[in-house]
């Protein structure tokens, strides 16, 4: 499947053409590693700035490393652990501007300066999280995290019906 690469001056045009080709790759099946391999993909592809992009799947209360662009990470992380961790245990977003002060960090590339994790839940049902960084500090606007909880509402639903 072709997902042509795109990139635009505004972060609207690029969530809005994200969003388009997320629900591309979700539709072409029911298979969900496949569908969350290529919606990392088109994740990293797609968002300029990044150094990682994937998902932790909630397993056996665990969040275990799924689908993902990037470097090798930690293969699991448990709730309230990491800012993967956090998001899992209070089911928020999670954006740090500069991974270097934040405690609770887990280094998994040392490029890393800057992250944002989205809970991926829907009526309910919690799934994982998706977790994107990036080499720049401060990466991550309400633009971005706005966009990118719109992603991950559209991943989680497709989830729900697997
Ligand atoms: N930094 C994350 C761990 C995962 S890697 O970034 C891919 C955390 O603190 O939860």
């Amino acid at each position: 499947m072709e997902i042509p690469f795109r990139s635009f001056d505004t972060k609207r045009e690029t969530y809005s053409y994200l969003s388009e080709q997320l629900k591309k790759v979700l539709e072409d099946t029911q298979d969900q590693t496949a569908g969350l391999a290529n919606a990392a993909s088109v994740l990293y592809l797609l968002l300029p700035r990044l150094n990682w992009a994937g998902f932790y799947l909630m397993k056996d209360g665990v969040l275990v490393l799924g689908p993902f662009q990037g470097k090798p990470a930690v293969s699991q992380i448990p709730v309230g652990s990491g800012v993967c961790g956090t998001a899992a245990l209070q089911k928020t977003t999670q954006v740090v501007q500069d991974v270097h002060a934040c405690e609770n960090h887990i280094a998994c590339d040392l490029n890393s300066r800057s992250e944002i994790v989205v809970p991926l839940e829907k009526n309910g049902r919690f799934f994982g999280v998706l977790d994107i960084d990036s080499p720049t500090v401060s990466r991550f606007d309400e633009e971005d995290q706005s966009g990118l909880e719109q992603a991950a509402d559209m991943i989680s639903e497709w989830l729900e019906n697997r």
